[in-house]
């Protein structure tokens, strides 16, 4: 039997890639529902080759003969996996609509985590629902921590490239445009996360979406810079052994493992030969990467400032992209907004109108 897939967000970059992995493995999967935002004329295209029984879109104008649903509705739909990978807040939704109809969900919208880590993850448990991660890192962590027991386990480490500014210096940052910040040096993302990975917001939300995932304290993971990005995660044994996760810096790895359920596929990704290739990392600046750390102290905090922070860095990012505000600005005023948050407890209500707050 064919796995039922539906794809949330099939018109990006994540979204795609699973296309292409669903392609390749025509006679294992089935798409039997697709959601893309306002690129309509690519849907269009997704919907004739896939012919999905459910569409959700942000243009249903474009789409006179065919019955648009919600995004929720269609999350909520009968299927064996939904893959979520609609970029940024607008994915949580839906990740939790999935999670409440007792879908498997293919995690890549880190944003659901950030936002609402406590609540997906235990609405997964009450539901009986597999989460598997897609990101990289945590693709990463997860094959690790396969093969080690959780009580030998002191550290996890993510890796991050560094993004598109890690070699610029900063005296340029104030004049920085969005199309230099959006050329990332290793991977081939969506605007935002590629500029999250600019800012390094992107590692602070992945540390965040490590400790829900594994349940493992945010304390103790930490990232390091890895220009080269073969290393994705490391996993520290209390004896002292380092573990690390290698392969080319590629999506379909970590999707073909989620699309999987964790199962590997022969010669899936191309190899990575390690002669004559530097492996080197090197610590997180401040000067250069404030947003990482006024991030991960927001979701040290808890309660409503993780959602504060990823809500308010996605604001004013988009706001960069739009040519409104300079780069610097993205960390300062992200900075300034959560100095005005009062506490809260982080419920639906209050985390949906943290969100609402930054419109
Ligand atoms: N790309 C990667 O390699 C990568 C790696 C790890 C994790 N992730 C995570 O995966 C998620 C997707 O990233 P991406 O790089 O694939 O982003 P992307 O290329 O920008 O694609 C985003 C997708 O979400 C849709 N979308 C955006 N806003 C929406 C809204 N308000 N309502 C409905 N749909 C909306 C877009 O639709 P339209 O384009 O049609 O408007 C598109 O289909 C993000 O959470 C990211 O952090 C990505």
């Amino acid at each position: 039997m064919k796995r039922r897939i539906i794809l949330l967000g099939s018109t990006g970059s994540i979204g795609r890639q699973t296309l292409d992995l669903v392609r390749e493995f025509s006679k294992k999967f089935k798409i039997v529902g697709l959601a893309g935002g306002n690129n309509w004329q690519l849907l269009k295209k997704q919907i004739s080759e896939f012919r999905p029984k459910f569409i959700a879109t942000n243009r249903p104008e474009k789409f006179p003969n065919q019955k648009i649903i919600s995004f929720n509705k269609l999350a909520s739909q009968k299927c064996d996996l939904v893959v979520s990978a609609i970029a940024g807040v607008a994915g949580l939704p839906p990740t939790l609509a999935a999670i409440q109809a007792r879908n498997s969900v293919a995690l890549a919208n880190k944003e659901s985590l950030v936002l609402a880590g406590k609540i997906v993850m235990n609405s997964a448990k009450k539901f009986g629902v597999k989460i598997f991660p897609v990101d990289s890192e945590h693709s990463a962590v997860w094959q690790l921590l396969e093969k080690i027991p959780r009580e030998k386990v002191r550290r996890i480490i993510l890796t991050a490239s560094g993004g598109a500014l890690r070699d610029t210096p900063l005296s340029k940052f104030p004049k920085i445009s969005p199309q230099k910040v959006l050329r990332h040096p290793t991977w081939s993302m969506g605007p935002k996360i590629t500029l999250d990975c600019a800012t390094l917001a992107n590692k602070a939300f992945e540390i965040v979406e490590a400790a829900h995932l594994f349940d493992f304290p945010l304390e103790k993971i930490s990232a390091v810079i890895h220009p080269q990005s073969f290393v994705h995660a490391l996993v520290e044994t209390t004896d002292g052994n380092l573990f690390a996760q290698m392969s080319l810096p590629s999506m379909k790895l970590p999707i073909s493992l989620a699309l999987f359920g964790g199962e590997r596929q022969e010669d899936s990704v191309a190899k990575l030969d390690l002669v004559g290739r530097n492996l080197e990392f090197r610590p997180i600046e401040k000067n250069r990467y404030p947003l990482f750390f006024t991030t991960l102290e927001a979701a040290k905090r808890g309660g409503i400032f993780p959602a504060a922070a990823g809500a308010a860095s996605e604001f004013f990012g988009k706001k960069f992209l739009a040519g409104e505000i300079a780069f610097p600005e993205i960390a300062k005023l992200t900075a300034k907004s959560l100095e005005k948050i009062q506490q809260k407890p982080a419920n639906l209500k209050n985390i949906f109108a943290t969100v609402n707050s930054f419109r």
